[in-house]
Formats: C-alpha cells, structure tokens, sequence
C-alpha cells in the first residue's frame, strides 16, 4: 500500500540518544538560566525534544524522493545530513546559537514550499513547545485552559519578542552611557536588565517598610558559652539566612498536662561530612520544657541525629514521655488548631559560610508580631496524588505562610504594583509615547510579578532546610503540596535562596534566555469545545495525563498572588477568584462527587473532543505530534524528597493510559505513523530495565485517516505486518535506537499498518483491539530478530540457542553437541572460536569479563559474530578502555562489526524476556556508544548480504 502524504523525517528515523540525552540534560535541576526559570510550571516539556520533534515533522524523510535518492544507501546517507543538523541542535544553550536555529530553519523551508506552517499547541502549559517553535521561526500559538499557563505564554510569545533589542529605561544603565543604538541591547538584555533594576528598588523600598522584620542575630558571650563554634563570631550581628522552625503539638500524653512537643522529621542542619552541624534536645522533664542546642563535629550516631523525633512516615515520639505521637492525632490537633510552631535554630551568614545558632527568644517574638493586611483565600486540594497537607489543617491557601512571610509577600505584591509608576516615568523620559510607556511598564511589572511567585514557592511553610545543600527548598520540587514539619524560613529581605532580590535576579538571568525569533499568540481556551479561527496548522501537543497532574488545584498557589498583583492588567485571565476547575481534562473523582467513572468519562471523551478538532485544524502535509506522559518525573526530587514521597503519583496502570491514548487517536480518525521513546531522565543510561526503563514520553506521529480507509482481517493485518515490518525495524536499528527502546519504537510502524485500516476484523467479525493489535505487533518484532539470525556464524546462531536457554551457566556437554548438530557445528568448533568453555562434562558460554585479554581480531582461528561482540562489550563496558580503544577493534573487525551490533539488539531482547538486567545492561551500552565509536573507526560497513560472503 502506497502513502497518501510524504513521510516525514519523524515518520521513519530519529537521532534518539541524542534527543534523549540534551532532553535529560534540560531536565536537571540547577542547570543555569533558562527559559522555565521564568516561573514554575509541573512537568514541563524539556525544550530539545520539543525542537527536535518540530524539525522532524516537517523535513522530508529522504526515501519519500526516491528521484533523488534512489538507494538505500543515499538515503541513509541523506538522513544522517538531517540527523546532523538535529544533532547540532541539541547542544546546550542554544538561544546562543542563533546561527544553529537559522540553519534549521533554512533546511524546514527547503521541505516546506517556502514558507512554514503555524504551530498551535493547545496543551501550552509551561509552553516549551510553541517558545521552540517560535524560537525556529513558526509563528506560534498557545492555548491552555489555566489563566496561569496563558500568562506564561504570553510572556514567552508576546511580551518578550515585543520588547526585543530595546534598550532599557532605568535611569542607572541610561546614566551609564549604555544606551545609544540598540547594538548594546540585542535580545531581552534590555527587558532583563529593567526587570534586575526595578527589582533592586523594590527591595530598597522593602528595607524601609518591613526591614524590623528581618533582623541580624548578635553573637553573645551566653551563646558561644554554650556553643564553642560561635567563639569567632562574638558581637558580630550576621545577616540571617534562614529561620528554621517545628511544628508542634500538645504530648498525647496526659501527664505532660498539654505541653507542647515538637515534630522534627531530622536534627540535621548540615549533613555535609566534615561540616555537620546538628541540633540536640535538651529536655526537663519535671517542668515540661525543652530546648535544642547546636552541636558541631562528628555525631556518634549518625541514624539517631538523621531520624529526629520521627518513627514513621507521619508519626513521632513525643520529645517529654517518648509516647508515639500517631498521625491521626496529629491531623485531628492540626484541625482543632492546636497545631503550633517553635523556632528551634537559626542560619547565618558570616561572609565566609553558613554557621547554625541556637534560636532566640527574641527572634522568635519578632516573627510572631508580624501581622498581615492580607492573606489568600481558597481551598488547598483535599486530594492529590503525591500528597497534601489540607488534612493536618492547612486548609486554605493563606495558611501556607508563616504571619511574616505574608506581610512579607503582600508588601512586596504592593509595591510590584507601585513600581509601574515609576517603570511609565522613566519610559517616558527615555522616549516612548504614552501608550507604549503604559505597555512597557506592565511587561517588566509582570515579570516581577513571576519574580513574586517565586518567591512564595520559596517562601512559604512547607519549604524544607535540605541538610545535604544546606539551603531553603522551594515547595514545588514536586507536583503536590505535602506536609512539612520542620521547615525553614528564608531571609526575604536577604541575599541568598528565596530572597526577592535573588528571585527577580535568576528572573532576569532566564529573561535573557528567552528571545525567540518571531511574536506569537496565547490565549486561554478549552481545547475540548470548539474554538474560532487557526486552520492548517502543524500541530504538536503534550496533553494533560489522566490524573496525574491537577494542574488547575495546584496552580491556585500561584494565581492567588498573581491576581492580586498583576490581576487589573489581565482582566480575562484573572476573573475568577480561583483558577477554573471545571473544564480542566483531569480524572479527578472528587470533582466528580467521587464518581471514578465519570471523572475517567470526562477526561476520555474531552480529549476524544479535542483530537476530533484538532484533525480538521491540522494541514495535512504534516503529521500531528502527540507526547504522551508515560512517567513523570519529579524534577529534582533529590533523596530527601523521595522519603517524603512514598508513591510515584502514577494512579493509572500505565499500560491500560498507552492503550487508552492509542484508542482515542484512532478512534477519532488518526492514523499513528511512528512512537518514540524519550528518556528525559538521567538516569535512563544506567538503569535500562526495570520499571526505571520506561520511557518519560513517547512521542506519537499521526495523520489523519481517510474517511473511505478500506478494512481488513486478521490475517490480512498480519500479512501486512510480516512484509513491511522488517524493513521498518532494520532503519530503527540504523538509526542506533538503543536496544531498551526498540520494542516501543517498533509499535509505531506496526501502529501505522494497524491504524491506515478503518478496521481490522477477527475472524468472528468484531474489531480488533489495541491490545490484540500491539501483542502481534510484539509478536512480529521477536520474529523479525529471529530471522535476523540467518546473517550469524554457525556457531554464533548455536550460542544464540543456548544463551536463551542458560545464559552464561553452565550445561551438560550432550546437549550442547545434540544443538550443535542443528546448527551444524561441534563443541569443539565452538571451543576452537574461544566463546565456549567445556570441561568435565560441562559446557557454558564464556562471560565478556571471562575472556582473553590478549584476542584480536586478526588472530583469530574461528572468527564468530558472538566472539566479536562479546569481546567489544569485554572492552567497552567492563575494562572501559573508551570509544578510541574499542574503534581500533571495530576497525579490525571489518564488516562482523556491523552484525555485532545487530546481535547485540537480539540479545537485549532475550535478556530483557528474561529479566537478566546486568547482561542486558552491557549490550545496551555497546549499542548507545555505537555512534561515537563507528565515527572513531572511520569506517562505514558494507552490509554483507549474506553469511556466504562473509567468512
Ligand atoms: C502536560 S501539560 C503541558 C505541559 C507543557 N508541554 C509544558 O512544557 O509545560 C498539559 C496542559 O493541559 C492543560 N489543560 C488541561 N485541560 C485543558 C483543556 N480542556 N483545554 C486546554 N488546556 C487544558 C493543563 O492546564 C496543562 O497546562
């Protein structure tokens, strides 16, 4: 069957390591500036994969020219060109890189009659697709349901481009002779620096108002007394980095007579070897007090010092009668408000690093005089996957904060809002009409408005001191909202985490990683519904995920302050008091009256919904791209964190969600064209199996099916599959998927087969499933490398047997020579090519790390596929000699280096079937450092047709 469209690169073949690897990198935690840093947003697209995939939806797979490229070779060829301008594109900061995005883009028009398509992404949330896709010169359009997620797009795609090359307005960098021409101000240097300037004088503005706050701790003679590690610092008052508090509760024991006792999940301040610092109670019974001190050193008992007062995941040991404090009481006393806080230790900064302090009285008081004019309303979810703290009495938003982190965030929302004042002044004076002075003071007022909820992800009491770092943890290093029982209160007025000042300065830094080429459009819909005007349009879309995140119950923790300071400037987003719940494509039953069912309804027929539009949007010289959240995860969720998570927050069985997503693309009219596995997680290359092998995403390429699509039957599918399959799977392995990816990879073209159908019948009539469909699929691929087997040696094809049956164990030598007459060789041949050891006996394959050291290639007396990769994986991944080392081999080895690899996949395979991890590690390994070792050869391999001319 001939392809009604020209396939596309993403249709056929894609440089996956490579994606996987940059989108990894984009994934970690304290990478520098970059464009999220904006503001946060859950479970963002990391920004290569988004790029890539654009790139790979319009340019042509070469085999889609046979004219031009008539063989496969020239189009192996011609793919590694396009794979080469992807590879470029995926080195790090590319906003540095313009020449990078001009060559893509020039190489998109070749493919694109000239002129590129809009790109709409209807899921925008954080909006790393359409920012790429502007930044590749589409013009780009952004929807989203949330208010928040449109007003991240619009900075992305509208604000920001709308203020390119503009020098900035602050009197202090025009004073400086900065301005004159825009040569100095090229990008969003000049909206960045305006936002770090503006932000200066909010704090200075700050200092004035609320700066008794926030006062320095003197070092006393008493204290040091106490604690020999502040000698040094007697009568130095040291700015504060942190205040750092326990929730408390009254002893459930009654003899305690309703002292308050505290929940400390750790005594850790600082658990850096060399630099502990830990607190230590010291408690009185009789009179029903305590106190911690801070002691510094090497505790004996490291386990006692990193429990605290915990026994439990939210249990503890009462502090005064060593009563176990249960997690039900402690919920019913949060409820009852009794629930309170005690300072027990304080950070400061001596100029040269942290030092811990005892807490002060007087530091205590003055926190609790803080009284606030203000404090957000709204309820914190009651339910979410991952955790909440509204059960133990933090109901409402504004009990997130401590009375001084809300005067805090109300003055400095304040004065955000004051500043425009003086943001329309000074662009007065330097020149803009009124009208753009007005427009340009709310552009720098909202990115300090982002600056402001920053804050308050730093700033509130759920934020953790993290004893490895030694800083203040945001709160949303996770996607839920769960209780903390110690926590710490950064200096806002400060200089270090979660202090204003360093919040509207990395606001700035990532400001100038945004530029993109063109403006674009965001705008609130719902994808669901029908919505006006983009047609023809190349669409890429990462859809909300069944009920993984609850993107609108949590982003209320943010839409609440930026309402309140930002609100009258986007009157359309900020209407309601919270963020509208109702529409939002989420399974969540408490929405539902509890009702899983419907809550599943919802979210399968408004996504069904939005497919169906998005099917008549779409230009169909393009694929759609979808990606499919097959595991989220928790962006630098560290150690500490995992302890407090517990699950993963995957409530779905996350083969039925793949299935379920399948379904709904299918039924709604597409035809799934190519599925690719990205690993935008670190830890991917090391641990290939497992539950930790699932891919983050697959990435599916579909098109629309023609209405008159013809059906067919089982066998007829089948057929279908046996014939274009294997060449399918031979460009994936050419392409280097790495072999823990290749059976998801291989869905797509058996998808593609399965879905050009408008139904593929069982012979008792009814349609065939997704599921059966995707179990033949498998099926097929274990065929296909079976059949692969017939390039092998003998006595290659004899080990294959044999390792699937015992792996590198050991067996009786009558059975090896009864398989050996089958694969028509000896035991001994087999002892004669060094890959088998055969004594009294006994028969076993030898192990990589078993083999001679002093093989070559050239010297051998029976030169075997098996020997050839096994001694590779010898050299590459257990004696890590490196790519040079392992090219020098592969050079040797000629064309058998080419079918090693093809067998390496094979073994995956097996391996993976039979759960032996370690080994298939090793053949995973190989096969991802292909690419870089094949270019150190500077070999390309002849495929030998057949065994024949071989050997
Ligand atoms: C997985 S997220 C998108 C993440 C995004 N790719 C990024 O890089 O941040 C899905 C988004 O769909 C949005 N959403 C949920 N229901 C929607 C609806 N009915 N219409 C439009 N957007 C919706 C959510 O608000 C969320 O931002």
């Amino acid at each position: 069957m001939t392809t009604p469209y020209t396939k596309k690169l993403i249709e056929v073949a894609l440089p996956l390591s490579e994606i996987n690897d940059a989108s990894a990198y984009d994934k970690m935690p304290g990478i520098g500036p970059h464009p999220k840093g904006i503001h946060h947003w859950w479970a963002r697209l990391p920004l290569p994969v988004a790029r890539a995939v654009l790139f790979a939806s319009v340019v042509d797979d070469p085999s889609s020219h046979p004219d031009r490229f008539p063989t496969e070779e020239a189009q192996a060829q011609e793919r590694e060109r396009l794979f080469g301008i992807i590879r470029k594109m995926m080195q790090k900061n590319l906003h540095k890189h313009p020449e990078v995005y001009a060559e893509a883009r020039a190489e998109m028009l070749k493919h694109a009659d000239g002129k590129l398509p809009p790109v709409l992404d209807p899921f925008a949330g954080g909006g790393s697709i359409p920012l790429e896709a502007a930044r590749l010169g589409f013009e780009a359009y952004a929807g989203d349901i949330n208010p928040v997620a449109v007003l991240l797009n619009k900075c992305n795609l509208e604000i920001a481009p709308r203020w390119a090359n503009h020098p900035p307005v602050n009197p202090e960098d025009r004073d400086h002779h900065k301005i004159g021409g825009t040569g100095g101000w090229r990008g969003t240097a000049g909206l960045a620096a305006d936002v770090r300037y503006y932000g200066r004088v909010i704090l200075e503005r700050a200092r004035e108002r609320i700066g008794h706050l926030y006062p320095p701790v003197k070092i006393t003679p008493e204290m040091a007394a106490e604690h020999p590690h502040l000698n040094p610092y007697v009568g130095q008052e040291l700015p504060v980095i942190a205040w750092i508090w326990a929730r408390t509760v009254p002893s459930p024991n009654p003899a305690a007579r309703g002292a308050h006792v505290p929940l400390m999940s750790t005594f850790w301040l600082s658990s850096k070897r060399g630099k502990e610092a830990w607190l230590e109670p010291v408690v009185d019974r009789a009179a029903g007090t305590w106190r911690f001190v801070v002691r510094t050193g090497s505790p004996e008992d490291r386990a006692a010092v990193k429990a605290g007062m915990k026994t439990g995941r939210a249990t503890f040991r009462c502090l005064l009668t060593g009563d176990t404090i249960k997690d039900d009481y402690i919920k019913g006393q949060g409820k009852a408000g009794q629930m309170g806080v005690r300072l027990v230790a304080i950070v400061a900064d001596t100029g040269r690093g942290r030092v811990y302090l005892p807490a002060t009285e007087e530091h205590e008081a003055i926190a609790q005089r803080a009284r606030p004019e203000w404090k957000p309303e709204g309820s914190v979810p009651e339910r979410l996957t991952g955790g909440t703290c509204a059960p133990y009495g933090l109901a409402q938003w504004g009990d997130l904060f401590t009375p001084r982190q809300l005067t805090a965030m109300v003055t400095l929302s304040d004065l955000v809002r004051e500043v425009r004042a003086d943001l329309w002044r000074d662009a007065l004076a330097a020149g803009f009409s009124d009208a753009e002075a007005e427009e340009y003071a709310r552009a720098v007022t909202t990115f300090l408005a982002l600056a402001l909820d920053r804050c308050a992800d730093f700033n509130n009491s759920l934020c953790r001191w993290s004893p490895s770092n030694q800083k203040v943890m945001n709160l949303f290093g996770r996607q839920a909202i769960p209780m903390v029982w110690d926590f710490a209160e950064a200096n806002l007025l400060g200089e270090s985490v979660g202090a204003w000042v360093t919040c509207s300065e990395y606001v700035a830094e990532c400001i100038e990683t945004m530029a993109t080429l063109l403006q674009g459009r965001a705008r609130p819909i719902d994808a669901a519904r029908p919505w006006d005007g983009l047609k023809d349009v190349l669409v890429s879309t990462d859809p909300p995920y069944y009920d993984n995140i609850g993107y609108a119950a949590l982003s209320d923790f943010f839409y609440v302050w930026l309402r309140r300071t930002i609100g009258d400037l986007y009157p359309d987003l900020f209407a309601t008091i919270l963020v509208p719940k109702e529409p939002e494509l989420v399974a969540a039953p408490e929405r539902f009256g509890g009702d899983k069912h419907a809550a599943k309804e919802h979210f399968e027929q408004g996504l069904r919904r939005a497919f169906a539009q998005l099917r008549e949007k779409m230009d169909p010289r393009f694929p759609l791209t979808v990606y499919y959240a097959y595991k989220q995860e928790d962006e630098g969720s560290g150690e500490d964190e995992k302890e407090l998570n517990g699950n993963d927050g995957n409530r779905v069985d996350r083969t039925t969600g793949w299935e379920t997503m399948l379904q709904a693309l299918i039924e709604t009219g597409f035809q799934i064209t190519a599925t690719w596995p990205v690993r935008a997680s670190q830890k991917w290359r090391m641990v290939s199996m497992g539950t930790n092998a699932l891919a983050s995403y697959i990435v599916l390429a579909c098109r629309p099916r023609s209405e008159d699509a013809p059906q067919t039957d089982r066998r007829g599918f089948v057929a279908e599959l046996k014939r274009e399959l294997p060449g399918a799977l031979r460009r994936l392995q050419q392409g280097n998927i790495a072999p823990v990816d290749f059976a998801q990879a291989a869905i797509g073209p058996g998808m593609a087969i399965f879905s050009r159908y408008g139904r593929v019948l069982e012979p008792d009539g009814r349609p065939m499933s997704v599921r059966t469909a995707l179990g033949l699929i498998n099926q097929m691929l274990t065929e296909v490398l079976s059949e692969q087997e017939d390039e092998f040696d003998n006595e290659t094809r004899w080990a294959i047997t044999w390792f699937e049956q015992l792996g590198f164990g050991e067996g009786e030598f009558g059975e090896a020579e009864l398989l050996s007459k089958a694969k028509v060789t000896t035991v001994g041949s087999l002892v004669e090519a060094g890959i088998v050891d055969s004594k009294g006996g006994k028969v076993r394959l030898l192990p990589p790390d078993k083999l001679p050291k002093d093989w070559h290639p050239e010297r051998e007396a029976r030169p075997t596929v098996w020997g050839a990769v096994h001694h590779l994986i010898r050299i590459y991944y257990h004696e890590k000699a490196g790519e040079e080392a392992t090219a020098k081999v592969v050079r040797a080895l000629g064309a058998r280096a080419e079918l090693a690899r093809d067998l390496a996949y094979r073994l995956y395979g097996i391996c993976e079937r039979r759960g032996w991890t370690q080994e298939a590690q090793a053949y995973n390994a190989l096969v991802l450092g292909w690419p870089g070792i094949i270019h150190l050869a500077g070999t390309s391999f002849e495929r030998p047709g057949t065994q024949g001319t071989m050997f």
